[in-house]
Order: structure tokens, then sequence, then C-alpha cells
């Protein structure tokens, strides 16, 4: 147990996006619940998210989970909150953050707002916590410092968890997120949304060195990122072939892009671990389920003699249980009232949530 939590269970409230999910985390057990109700397919219809869409559908899905999660038989020891603050769209997260201060009040209980991006830097060591609770702190202690690159649709990020568990950023992109230029890159090639995965099925099948594109911010010095040019350079390569032959190399043309945007995110994962004297590497966000990027992130790790931690799949898209754990395992400031949170749409990697 942490810095003066109470004993007891923690609930889990995430409502950033278009995810609606709860979860109940028990620091002596580890995720003894998780509840969750995607709304993907609804906003696939529109080809995106539509933030008053998005609204609805939590109103309408939270009663339901809370209402299941409240059948759970630890339910009655729950003594903590831990919900999104931000980032994410204000409407939805304003929905999440009435509910989590509504059912403080009722069960007269602290709440602790979460920073979704700092819950996702600490997701790789959920597995690990349950793994052995009781010597999860020895254990911790010994990955500190952390390097961790997170990559999702939204964001790409490479920061370091101090021995004093506080998050410094290192880089970010200054352009589009890798998930981001993953799909972008689908799309070019006539894939549908979200292209990641199809990417990843089609290169596969692919020659990696069959087209040469370009890799951005190559500087050891520097670790931010850029995707837009590669990008770009799809295009022309797209738009300089037969439709018939981006059909027939569509393959090769799925390896090759994959590898600009892997080997960009395997070099600068090892600069950071090079400039932060990185103990452990972490991987997180929805980017995370790319199995050649897992592969030689594994493999880096191997090179440079620290323990990889991939976050499971479960906890790389948008979950609460990744927001009860780091509710408990981040050391983030907190409002002297307890029910002083407020949304922070716009909140970074490196701030504490408000
Ligand atoms: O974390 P996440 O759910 O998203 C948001 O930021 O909303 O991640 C979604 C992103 C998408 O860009 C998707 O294409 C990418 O993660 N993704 C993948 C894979 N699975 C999901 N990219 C590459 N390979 C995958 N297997």
């Amino acid at each position: 147990m942490k810095h003066g939590h109470a004993p007891g269970v923690w609930l889990g409230i995430e409502s950033s996006c278009d995810e609606s999910t709860v979860a109940l985390f028990d620091p002596a057990r580890g995720l003894i619940g998780e509840w969750i109700s995607s709304q993907i397919a609804l906003h696939g219809e529109y080809g995106g998210v539509v933030p008053e869409l998005a609204v609805r559908e939590h109103l309408k899905n939270f009663p339901i989970l809370l209402a299941e999660a409240s059948e759970h038989p630890d339910w009655p020891s729950v003594r903590e909150i831990a919900v999104t603050t931000g980032p994410g769209l204000a409407g939805c997260l304003a929905l999440g953050l009435s509910a989590a201060k509504a059912i403080a009040l009722a069960l007269e209980i602290p709440m602790a707002g979460v920073n979704h991006l700092r819950a996702h830097a600490w997701s790789p060591f959920i597995a690990l916590h349950a793994a052995g609770p009781d010597s999860f702190q020895k254990r911790l202690g010994r990955l500190l410092p952390h390097a961790g690159l997170l990559v999702s649709g939204g964001n790409t990020a490479l920061f370091v968890i101090h021995a004093n568990r506080w998050i410094e950023l290192l880089g970010g992109t200054i352009d589009d997120a890798a998930g981001e230029a993953l799909d972008k890159g689908a799309k070019l090639l006539g894939l549908g949304y979200p292209g990641g995965p199809q990417v990843e099925l089609l290169a596969r099948e692919g020659d990696a060195t069959a087209f040469d594109f370009p890799r951005a911010l190559p500087n050891r010095g520097d670790l931010n990122f850029s995707f837009s040019g590669l990008k770009t350079s799809l295009r022309y390569r797209v738009a300089g072939l037969e439709d018939g032959e981006v059909l027939n190399r569509r393959c090769d043309l799925c390896a090759s892009y994959q590898a600009a945007v892997l080997d960009v995110l395997v070099r600068k994962s090892m600069f950071a671990i090079e400039q932060s004297g990185a103990r452990s590497l972490g991987l997180s966000g929805g980017v995370a389920n790319n199995r050649a990027l897992r592969d030689r992130l594994a493999a880096l790790a191997e090179q440079k003699h620290v323990e990889f931690l991939p976050a499971q799949p479960r906890h790389t898209g948008d979950n609460a249980g990744m927001i009860a754990f780091a509710g408990w395992t981040d050391p983030a400031p907190r409002p002297a009232d307890p029910l002083g949170w407020t949304i922070a749409p716009s909140l970074a990697l490196d701030a504490s949530p408000t």
C-alpha cells in the first residue's frame, strides 16, 4: 500500500473519448473487475468520434456499467475513486467526473483525478503488480528509472519515470502521432479505419526494403518525432504508381511504410534508454498491439540489458483499469478540496491532473 491511501478497493472511471469504462482495483490483489462499453461501431459510421454523440452514449452507458460494478462482491470495500480529468473531450470528461463526484459524495470517500496519459505511462506495470502485489513496490524500485514509449492514435511520447516516480517528458511528436501516421498511410492505400492493424497484417507478407521512405529527425540528441514527411512521401509514391500496381504492391508498400515508422520509434527509444540510464523499457497505447514493434523493442531491451514491459493488450486502449492503477501508484498532487477536481481537456503527459 502506498503514501497514505486508505486500505480498500479503488473504483476507476474513464470517459475521456469513446469508451465508457469502469474498473475495480485492489492494491492487495490487482484488478478484480473491468467493465467496458465501446462506441467504436457507432462513430465508425461518421468516420471519427462525434463528441455530442459520445456524451449521450456515456450518459446511457455509465449507469449500466456502474450498476454491474456495484453487484461485485468487493463493491462494499470501495474506499477511493480514480477518475480521468484529462486530456480528452470536454463533455465526455465532465460526465465521468460528475459521476465520480456523485459517488464520492454518496459513499463519503475521497477521489483522485488522473492524467489519462500518465495512466498509459503506468499501464505496463499493471501486470507486474498483479504477478506479486506484496513485492510490487520493491520490484518497481529496481525497474526505475524507466524509459517509456507511448504510441496511440492521438499521442506519441517518450518519457522517463524517475526513481521518485516523477515523469519527465523527453520527446513528443511535432505533427502526426505514430498511430495517426499508420491510419493516414492505410487510407492512402485504400485500407479501412483504424489502419494500423491492417497495415501490420499486409506488412507481414511484404518486403520492407522494397520502397525507401524517409526517417525524420535521426539525431541522437533529439527525441521528438515527425511523421508528416513520411505520409507525404507515401502520397507521392502512390500517385506515381498505376492503380493496379498500388494494389499489387500493397504488401511491399505496407511493409516499407511500417518499417519507416518503427525504425524511428525503436531508434529514439534506444536514445531514451541511453540518456536516462533506464533499467526498464515500457510500451503503451494502441500501437503497442503491433507485434513487429513489440518484437523490435524486446530485442532492443535485451541488447541494452533492460527489462521490457509492454502493456497487456486490454490495457492499451482507453480503460478504467489503468486509471484506477495510476490513481493508486502515481504520486500526483491533489487539490485541498477532495471535490475540487476539474476537467483539463488539453492536459500534457508531464502535467499533474487538475
Ligand atoms: O490508444 P488508441 O486506442 O487510441 C487513440 O489514441 O484513440 O490507439 C488506436 C491507434 C490507432 O491509430 C490504430 O491504428 C493503432 O492504435 N493500432 C495499431 C495496431 N492496433 C491498433 N497500429 C499498428 N499495429 C496494430 N496492431
